[in-house]
């Protein structure tokens, strides 16, 4: 038997949107498992809107119905990740030319730090999701707006939660 094929999605989901959820299915063609891989660092803690612990337990909730998409979180270099997991491909999404030009970088840098262990993969949205980033929906969901077409339903209550709404 072949070992399962291991996916990782990583990024800061914060909070997790159905562009994210879009590419994670479309991810799902490529592996057996899909690892969403939410990264933090304590000493340069990124003021998020949620905590990670929310964050990865709204993966999991956003994907209950999906037993091949994993939630986890790390610290540390996505290589080091890659290797405890046992994760061979990462999966990224590219709306944007801005986009591609970190991305390219970070898929060569972590293929040179795995030792050609670990490649990159770019996935393009459906086009009802390119317009739609984390950083633009935490920004109108914090100033009142509504976010209920770019974030999965779990989100969107812990939202309303967060936010006294
Ligand atoms: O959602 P984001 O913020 O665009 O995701 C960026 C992320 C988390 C994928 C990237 O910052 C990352 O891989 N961080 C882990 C630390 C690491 O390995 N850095 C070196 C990358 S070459």
């Amino acid at each position: 038997m072949t070992a399962p094929r291991i996916a990782l999605c990583p990024g800061s989901f914060d909070p997790l949107t159905l562009g994210h959820v879009d590419i994670v299915r479309r991810g799902l063609a490529l592996a057996d498992r899909v690892v969403v891989a939410v990264a933090f660092s304590p000493t340069h803690a990124k003021q998020g809107l949620l905590t990670v612990d929310e964050r990865v337990e709204l993966i999991r909730e956003s994907f209950a119905d999906e037993p091949r998409v994993q939630a986890d979180s790390f610290q540390g270099l996505l290589v080091d990740y890659a290797r405890r997991t046992g994760a061979g491909l990462v999966i990224r999404g590219v709306r944007t030319v801005a986009d591609f030009e970190y991305e390219a970088q970070m898929a060569v840098m972590n293929r040179e730090l795995s030792a050609d262990a670990l490649e990159t993969v770019f996935l393009a949205p459906s086009p009802a999701h390119s317009f739609v980033s984390a950083t633009l929906v935490r920004q109108i969901a914090t100033l009142g707006g509504d976010v209920s077409r770019f974030v999965p339903a779990p989100v969107l209550r812990r939202l309303n939660e967060k936010l006294g709404r």
